[in-house]
Order: C-alpha cells, then sequence, then structure tokens
C-alpha cells in the first residue's frame, strides 16, 4: 500500500457562520431582550420553522430530547402505555419515552435503508400500544406511508423523530410534517444548528397549546404570568439560539441541496464496491439530508474504518451496540419512573439493529457541504483499501 493518504486536506469545517450570524447575536446583546420572553428571534424562528414544514405550529425549546418528551406528554399519553421506537437510533430516542413514564417497545429496522420496518412495528403492537416514533435515520425519510397506514389501523399517534432530517422531504412532503407531531435537533453536529436547541412542529392547535404549555412552565396562552396550569418546566429557548437558527435557516435549503447531490452521487459510486452497501436510497425520498452517509461492509469493519482514517477520511463506526443493550435498559435504571413496569430487555431480539451495530460506517454531514471532487477523494481511498485488500 502507498503510504501518502488519498486526501491531506480538511473537509469543510462546521459549523458554518459568518457575518449574518454576528448582526443578528449583536443586536440581540445591544437590545438587552435576551430571553424568548421578551425578544423576536425565536418567535420568528418558530413561525418561519413551521412554515418551511407547511405546519400551524412551531415550539421551540432547550434540545431534541425534551422536545420528544414534551411531544409524548402533550399528547396525554398515560402511565406504562406504549410506544414503538427502533433500536437503531440515538439514547434519547426511547429515554424520552421513559421520561413520559411510558414504555419503549423495540422494532428492529430494515437491512437497507436502516429505518424502522413497518412489519416490525406491526409485529410490535400490543393492546398499550399508544404512539409510534419513527426516526428519520441519517436524513432518510422513514416509511411514512406504510407507517401512517398502521396508525390509523390501530388509532396510534406518531411522533416523527427528525433530529437528522432538517431540510428532508418525502414524496415531496418536508419531513416532519406528515406525523400528528415531529422534533427536530438543533445539537452542534446537527444540519442545522445553534449549539443546542429543538423545535416541536405540529398542524393541532390543541396539541400545541399543550406543548407551548410544557414548555413554558405550564403557563396558558390567555393565563397570567403567575398562572400554572400542568405539570412541566422552564424549556425555552434564548434569543442568542434563536437569533443563530435564523441566520442558520437562510443557509439550510442551499447545504442541504449540496448534501443530497454529493451523497447521491458518492451512494453510486460506493455501491459498485463488492461487499460494501450504501444505505439504499427509497423511491420515496425525495430529498435526504445525509445528517450521516451510512453503510455497511461484509467483513472487517473496524479495519475498514482505521484505514480510511488513515487514508484522511474522517469517518466513524457508529453505535456500538442497539439502544435496548444499554445499561440503563439492562438495569432498568429508570430512576422515579415506571415504578410498577414488568418490563424486560434482556431478550429483545432486533438483529438487523445488531448486524447493523457490528458492520456500519459512519462519514458526517459537513463532508458533503464541499465540490464533487471532495466525493472523489472519499470513493478513492475506499477503490484503494478494496484494491489493497
Ligand atoms: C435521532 C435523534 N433523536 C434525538 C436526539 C436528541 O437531540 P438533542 O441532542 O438535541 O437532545 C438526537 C441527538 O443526537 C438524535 O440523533
Amino acid at each position: 500500500m502507498t503510504r501518502k493518504p488519498i486526501r491531506t486536506r480538511p473537509f469543510p469545517f462546521w459549523p458554518i457562520f459568518g457575518k449574518p450570524e454576528e448582526k443578528r447575536l449583536l443586536r440581540v446583546l445591544r437590545s438587552g431582550k435576551w430571553g424568548r420572553l421578551h425578544g423576536a428571534e425565536v418567535a420568528a424562528f418558530e413561525k418561519r420553522f413551521a412554515e418551511m414544514h407547511g405546519c400551524k405550529h412551531g415550539i421551540a425549546v432547550v434540545n431534541g430530547t425534551v422536545s420528544l418528551r414534551i411531544a409524548l406528554i402533550a399528547t396525554g399519553i398515560r402511565a406504562e402505555d406504549e410506544v414503538i421506537v427502533p433500536p437503531y437510533t440515538f439514547f434519547s430516542t426511547a429515554s424520552a419515552v421513559v421520561e413520559a413514564n411510558a414504555v419503549p417497545v423495540f422494532a428492529d429496522i430494515d437491512l437497507d435503508t436502516f429505518n424502522i420496518d413497518p412489519a416490525a412495528i406491526e409485529a410490535a403492537i400490543t393492546p398499550r400500544t399508544r404512539a409510534i416514533i419513527p426516526v428519520h435515520f441519517a436524513g432518510q425519510p422513514a416509511d411514512m406511508d406504510a407507517i401512517m397506514a398502521i396508525a390509523a389501523r390501530h388509532k396510534l399517534i406518531v411522533i416523527e423523530d427528525a433530529a437528522h432530517a432538517h431540510g428532508a422531504s418525502y414524496k415531496n412532503r418536508p419531513a416532519g410534517s406528515i406525523g400528528r407531531l415531529a422534533s427536530f435537533s438543533f445539537q452542534s453536529s446537527k444540519n442545522l444548528t445553534a449549539g443546542e436547541g429543538g423545535v416541536i412542529t405540529t398542524n393541532d392547535d390543541t396539541l400545541a397549546d399543550a406543548c407551548r404549555s410544557i414548555q413554558n412552565c405550564g403557563r396558558v396562552p390567555k393565563g397570567v404570568w403567575y398562572e400554572h396550569h400542568v405539570i412541566s418546566g422552564n424549556y425555552r429557548l434564548s434569543e442568542f439560539q434563536g437569533a443563530v437558527l435564523n441566520a442558520q435557516l437562510d443557509r439550510l435549503k442551499a447545504q442541504t441541496r449540496t448534501r443530497d447531490r454529493n451523497g447521491k452521487y458518492l451512494a453510486a459510486r460506493l455501491a459498485k464496491l463488492p461487499g460494501l452497501y450504501p444505505q439504499k436510497r427509497s423511491a420515496d425520498c425525495t430529498r435526504h439530508s445525509y445528517h450521516l452517509f451510512m453503510m455497511h461492509v461484509d467483513s472487517s469493519r473496524d479495519l475498514f474504518v482505521k484505514r480510511l482514517q488513515a487514508e484522511g477520511i474522517p469517518c466513524s463506526a457508529g453505535y456500538g451496540f442497539s439502544l435496548h443493550q444499554q445499561p440503563f435498559f439492562r438495569n432498568r435504571a429508570f430512576g422515579p419512573y415506571l415504578p410498577n413496569a414488568r418490563v424486560n430487555y434482556e431478550n429483545v431480539s432486533c438483529p438487523n439493529s445488531d448486524l447493523i451495530c457490528r458492520q456500519a460506517i459512519w462519514l458526517e454531514q459537513n463532508m458533503f457541504l464541499g465540490p464533487r471532487s471532495d466525493m472523489d477523494d472519499i470513493g478513492l481511498a475506499f477503490e484503494k483499501i478494496f484494491s489493497n485488500s
């Protein structure tokens, strides 16, 4: 193997920011209106983000974990109701369910798309099932027609976990506009970021009021300041975060197009390599946000990751094991939640998720914001490793 790495230059730095962020931040600073109760940035962002999704409401909150929990509680989920979630996702998709005092039930993913498999959802339904949280994993929308049809048949609520899916679309409908509610994250790695933050989108007026109330210490829209109606907390974003989000939102459309174009190109190139399987793109995915570019390899994944890194291609293996195998679930470390639930996660079987945990490779979204020649470098690195092995 030649010693010179394929890539010596860095990929685009994330986050991308400049004068618009500076201008808005300084305006907030100088206004002295730093909290969302007094300024205009968060409110403007909520309106813009909701409109971009064809939704009537956007409720900004402190992160994408809290947004899931608030969405669940707003639906009136009751103690020990069951909520179906995928096992291949970040911790919060399931921990938020426990924090709503409900029981996460894991339904395996599809091996081609890495998204929750509707057949597995159907098999996981019991009389206690109340909701489904599909995750648009890596930025490819889940199989929403099938999921919404199951939900309609069994009278279940769908909450989209769109933490990876800013700007993605399903049959030309924005991800995050299809379920009863959706949750987004603005944590620092996300395609739209303010360092931390989250938002709930919905078209349902009653649910929106409930979310707003939980976000704002249990206050109600027409109530007075010292009037608290429901169990809740202070989950409001600051105006500084709102300022950054407004500036970042102006960049999102063009960035998403670039990621999608580059991701598509790289996927086609890598699919030619034997034993390497880039995430399959469903025909229903009209825009992929490529929060992650994912694939799995037949063998020696860890060595593959090391070799790619040695070629100057930043990458990782992603999750080391399926979510239900976390100590949190194995030890049922639920704190005050689910005191009476007879749940046991030892025997959960999600072989597809387990396999992807052993075989996945992740590349991050910022690598897809440069020119096509960046994709050629990534492709060349893979091809070099293949030809040398
Ligand atoms: C799929 C998914 N859901 C939820 C979250 C939680 O978002 P946050 O980190 O903003 O709490 C994340 C964050 O990484 C995520 O990847």
